[in-house]
């Protein structure tokens, strides 16, 4: 694997040095790169309101600014020519724009090739192939969405190429669409919102039931957002997200059967408790009461911290974590176990698994005089206790996708 040499000085020179090893990079690969292009679409964390945007509820993301890179420029015929940095080992992936289907084979690059068969699906045809090269500093697997940043890139790519009419909204749409109906996982749209219309030291909260949004600075006087990556594998994690996800239709479908509602986010807590009992199954019940919990809670969350009621946002980002351990069952004992070690730590205002669970990571609100100690007492007490290493991030938070 290619290792990433360590940046120092600003993040304007961060970005040229980047720049021209990538254009390097490309170049061994693809023997030149003339006409070769630049771009970057960031990663994302989720602050609050996890498994609440297939349910017509809110969320508040940001983006970040780790993400992936691409080197692309445009083939005269329809071929197309992938590499990733973070693969070597699956070397380069060659196929066509008229093998634009999923294929098991083509591993990581069905969600490039996912976007531009979506393009093709909404009337916008991809005239030409390409070369690209990837590289992600998101690390692998850990729930900070590498896939979305991939998907909202390859549509920025996609604009900028051929000219195509879509907005950054669309971006998003796109992404989501590639990933629900070409590779089989029926995210929702938080994802790639998050990363297609990121704004530095913004957190996004968005209502998933009209897409309507407000950009919310995150300006935290003497705290920091620290991401800990559990490095536990999220096996099956696809798949259980389909479950919980039908599993909060099918409540759905009970609920509608004696109140009048759209979605789960349209009920408050109260309103839901008085309804559950016509919720069948109990297990179905659980989820429903997640989600709209979740939804109140994230709705509660901007609030608190607009009135910079920091010790209030912290308290709900562990009651989200609980609910999603009891009721959403989407964390596991690992995740339980580091998110109970970091509630111990001194200096810790709240901490919650974030993103679709299974594995992955937590994000934590930290006193940052405490930032030191926090990363050394959990990294001791997790390995400790689960023989697994963790990994620490200081979150900064970034804008959304970009030509370099
Ligand atoms: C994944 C999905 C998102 C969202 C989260 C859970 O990241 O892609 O759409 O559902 O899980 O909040």
């Amino acid at each position: 694997m290619w290792v990433t040499p360590f940046f120092i000085g600003s993040a304007r020179e961060n970005e040229v040095m980047q720049k021209q090893e990538l254009l390097q990079k490309f170049t061994e690969l693809f023997g030149d790169s003339d006409g070769a292009e630049v771009y970057f679409a960031p990663g994302r964390v989720n602050l609050i309101g996890e498994h609440t945007d297939y349910n017509g509820g809110h969320v508040f993301p940001c983006a970040l600014s780790v993400g992936t890179y691409a080197v692309a420029r445009k083939r005269s015929d329809r071929v197309l020519r992938f590499y990733s940095l973070n693969f070597e080992d699956k070397g380069m992936i060659d196929s066509s724009l008229d093998e634009l289907k999923p294929d098991p084979l083509a591993d990581w690059t069905n969600y490039p090739k996912g976007v531009m068969w979506a393009f093709e699906q909404k009337g916008m045809e991809i005239p030409r192939g390409m070369d690209l090269m990837l590289y992600g500093t998101i690390p692998n697997g850990s729930g900070l969405s590498s896939s979305a940043s991939v998907e909202v890139l390859m549509g920025f790519i996609l604009r900028d190429f051929f000219g195509f009419d879509v907005s950054n909204e669309e971006l998003a749409k796109i992404g989501q669409f590639s990933e629900n109906q070409f590779n089989g996982v029926n995210c929702g749209i938080m994802d790639q919102f998050a990363i297609a219309m990121g704004k530095k030291d913004q957190a996004i909260f968005l209502d998933t039931r009209d897409l309507s949004y407000q950009y919310v600075p995150i300006r935290l006087d003497g705290v920091v957002l620290i991401i800990t990556c559990s490095n536990i594998k999220r096996g099956l994690a696809d798949s259980k997200y389909n479950e919980r996800r039908s599993e909060c239709e099918s409540a759905l479908g009970d609920l509608q059967q004696v109140i009048g509602i759209e979605s789960l986010g349209d009920l408050t807590e109260k309103v839901f408790d008085s309804y559950a009992a016509a919720i069948h199954d109990e297990t179905c019940r659980k989820r429903a009461r997640h989600a709209v919990y979740e939804n109140q809670r994230t709705i509660r969350a901007v609030d608190v911290l607009e009135k910079k009621d920091i010790d209030a946002f912290g308290q709900l980002m562990n009651e989200s974590h609980r609910s999603l351990s009891e009721d959403y069952e989407v964390t596991g004992d690992v995740m339980d176990t580091l998110v109970q070690i970091q509630w111990q730590c001194e200096g810790v205002i709240g901490s919650r698994i974030t993103g679709a669970g299974f594995g992955g990571c937590t994000v934590s609100l930290v006193k940052e005089e405490y930032t030191d100690l926090f990363q050394k007492q959990v990294s001791l007490e997790y390995t400790e206790k689960t023989g697994l290493k963790a990994d620490f991030y200081v979150v900064e938070i970034g804008d959304g996708p970009k030509k370099l």
